[in-house]
């Protein structure tokens, strides 16, 4: 199912903005304050629901429509809906101005690396060498704030792995859309009602590795599961792929320190450091400036440690120059380093700008 039938049944208010193509993202926030977000920025609407108890009852409707409980013992729901939307709703006394609903809408036509050059995401520069790092199978990281980009990327560096490999995609709620022949997609499920049921992504990472991958792609890296995946990439799944939520490389790479912290098994730091900077080799940085423009703003290379702290070398970078009267942001890609592949790129015939 590919249009918003089913939510339009319960969010009347919000209908055209769902029905709407630019708009990504609906923001109630509570049943007088509805904002959208239409390409890359936040907008007021006029819409609003007609009281409290009605839109209370919309977002009920909706946790009961996919098997979920909102109510006073389950006052948060995380959902996604048959068409592919994603909804996360808060009622109060948890959300202190009524019921709170964010829906990210599922676009239905994911985002292709010519979208983001003609979007001036990324430039030709860009994308010749995320090319060659895919190829060549080097494991990447895409990171980046809340709702920069990182699945669009990830998205789009997948579709670089050539048809011939076999794809194992693991991902909490699927976003992903792969158009090679040999994909494997995998979902996790949540623990029923009883706390029973539960399967993480670790435990689908312990069953892709049985599955003979070529790749591992996994859709974010939030937890402990972050462990598992070094380990997976340091034994030879190379070129496999995630994203996670990080500030810059160099954050990404102590991110997925902290994460496989949380894996809960007894691991010397130092060790652990040697995992990481082994297991990653290039970090794609996402972000969404302050025009609400998305660009990869770098390109990293992950270098052996140092004294024990990651180093990265970025390849490209995003640099601004101005910011225009109308808040639009200028400025350029720039190639700043050199990389490490470019011996292994000539050898297999593929193009880098440097
Ligand atoms: N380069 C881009 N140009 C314009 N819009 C984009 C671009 N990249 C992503 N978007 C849009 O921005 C929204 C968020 O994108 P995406 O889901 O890829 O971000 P994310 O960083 O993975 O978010 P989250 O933190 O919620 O996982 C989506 O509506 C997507 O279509
Ligand atoms: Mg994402």
């Amino acid at each position: 199912m590919s249009d918003n039938s089913f939510l339009v049944l319960f969010l009347g208010p919000v209908r055209d903005y769902l029905a709407d193509e630019d708009v990504s993202e609906i923001l109630v926030n509570g049943p007088s304050a509805v904002y959208v977000e239409r390409n890359g920025r936040l907008e007021k609407t006029p819409a609003v629901f007609p009281n409290e108890t009605s839109l209370r009852a919309a977002a009920t409707n909706i946790a009961k429509s996919v098997g979920r409980l909102l109510d006073e013992a389950n006052p948060r729901l995380d959902a996604r809906l048959p068409d592919g939307s994603r909804v996360h709703a808060v009622i109060p006394p948890l959300s202190r101005v009524g019921t709170v609903v964010a829906i990210r809408k599922f676009k239905k036509d994911a985002l292709s690396i010519d979208k983001l050059l003609s979007f001036g995401s990324v430039s030709e520069d860009g994308v010749k060498l995320l090319r060659a790092m895919v190829r060549l199978h080097r494991n990447l990281i895409v990171s980046g704030a809340t709702s920069s980009g990182k699945t669009s990327v990830l998205n789009v560096l997948s579709s670089f792995i050539p048809a011939h490999e076999r794809i194992l995609v693991l991902e909490d709620a699927s976003e992903l859309q792969l158009q090679q022949e040999h994909v494997l997609p995998f979902e996790t499920r949540k623990a029923d009602k009883f706390g029973k049921g539960e399967v993480t992504i670790r435990d689908l990472l312990h069953s892709a590795l049985r599955l003979r991958p070529d790749r591992i792609v996994v859709g974010e890296i939030r937890g402990g599961e972050a462990l598992d995946l070094l380990q997976a990439l340091n034994t030879g799944h190379a070129g496999s792929m995630s994203t996670i939520h990080a500030n810059s490389p160099l954050d990404c790479l102590r991110r997925l320190e902290t994460c496989a912290l949380l894996s809960g098994i007894d691991i010397p730091l130092a060790a652990l450091r040697a995992q990481v900077a082994s297991a990653v080799q290039g970090v794609v940085h996402t972000a969404r400036l302050s025009d609400g423009s998305r660009k990869i703003v770098a390109v990293s290379e992950v270098l052996p440690l140092e004294n024990g702290d990651y180093r990265v070398s970025d390849l490209i970078r995003w640099r601004t120059d101005r910011i225009a009267p109308d808040g639009a942001v200028q400025g350029a890609f720039e190639l700043v380093g050199r990389p490490t592949f470019s011996d292994a790129a000539a050898l297999a015939g593929l193009d880098l700008p440097c």
